[in-house]
C-alpha cells in the first residue's frame, strides 16, 4: 500500500526544499560574502514561508488520511517508529524551523516582504528576543539535519536488513 498522491508529492517537494534550505542557511551563516547576503536572506525567508504553508497543509492531509499498512514481516517496534516516532520528529522540525525563523524576523522588526505582501509582525519588535529565536533556529537546523541523516539510515536499514523497499510507499 502507498501513501496518497498528495502526501507523496509533498514528501518529494518538501524533502528538496528543506535540504536546499539547510544548505542555503549554513552557507549564509558561514560562507556568504557581504555583498550578496541581503539577497540570500530575502530568498531564504521567502522560501521558508512557502515551506511553512506546505508543511501545515501536509500535516492537515496526513491527519485526515489513513496510514498505509506496513509490510507484515516488520516488527511492531519498526511499525510504531515509522508511524509515530519518526514522523513526530520530522514534523516538529519542519514546523519549528520556519516558525523560529519567522519569530526572529518579528523580533528584529523586519518581517519578510512575501512577493509584495508585507507579512504581519505577530510578536512585536523586541531586540532582546532576536538572540533567543536565533539560537532556537540554529538548534532546530542541527536537529533537522541529524534527523534527515537518521531517516535515510533507517530507510537503508529496512532496505538492506529487512529487505523491504519503503520508498515505493512514498514515491
Ligand atoms: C534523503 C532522502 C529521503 C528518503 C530516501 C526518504 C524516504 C522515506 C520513506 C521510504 C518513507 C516512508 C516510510 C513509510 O513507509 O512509512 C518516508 C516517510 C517520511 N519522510 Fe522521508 N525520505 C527522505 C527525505 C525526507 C526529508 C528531507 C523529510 C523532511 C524533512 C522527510 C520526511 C518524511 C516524513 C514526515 C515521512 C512520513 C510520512 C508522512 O507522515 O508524511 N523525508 N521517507
Ligand atoms: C524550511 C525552513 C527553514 C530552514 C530549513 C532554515 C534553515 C536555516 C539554517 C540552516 C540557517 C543557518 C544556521 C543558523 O544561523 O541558524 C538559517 C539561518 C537563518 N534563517 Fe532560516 N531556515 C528556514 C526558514 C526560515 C524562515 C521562514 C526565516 C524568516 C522568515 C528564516 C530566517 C533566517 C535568518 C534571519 C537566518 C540567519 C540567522 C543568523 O544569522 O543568526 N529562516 N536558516
Amino acid at each position: 500500500m502507498k501513501y496518497n498522491i498528495t502526501i507523496r508529492t509533498l514528501h518529494l517537494l518538501l524533502a528538496l526544499i528543506i535540504i536546499s534550505m539547510l544548505i542555503l542557511g549554513f552557507y549564509m551563516r558561514y560562507f556568504a560574502e557581504a555583498h550578496n547576503i541581503s539577497e540570500l536572506f530575502r530568498l531564504h525567508k521567502n522560501i521558508g514561508i512557502i515551506a511553512l504553508f506546505l508543511v501545515l497543509f501536509r500535516l492537515f492531509i496526513r491527519l485526515l488520511s489513513t496510514f498505509p499498512k506496513m509490510p507484515d514481516n516488520l516488527s511492531k517496534l519498526s511499525t510504531f517508529s515509522a508511524k509515530i516516532i519518526m514522523p513526530l520528529g520530522m514534523y516538529t522540525g519542519m514546523i519549528m524551523l520556519p516558525m523560529t525563523g519567522y519569530f526572529m524576523s518579528c523580533a528584529s522588526g523586519k518581517t519578510p516582504n512575501f512577493f509584495g505582501i508585507q507579512l504581519p509582525n505577530l510578536l512585536g519588535t523586541n531586540l532582546e528576543n532576536i538572540a533567543l529565536f536565533a539560537k532556537m533556529h540554529f538548534f532546530f537546523a542541527i536537529f533537522m539535519s541529524i534527523l534527515i541523516i537518521l531517516h535515510f539510515c533507517v530507510f537503508l536499514k529496512y532496505l538492506i536488513i529487512d529487505k523491504v523497499n519503503l520508498l515505493k510507499r512514498i514515491l
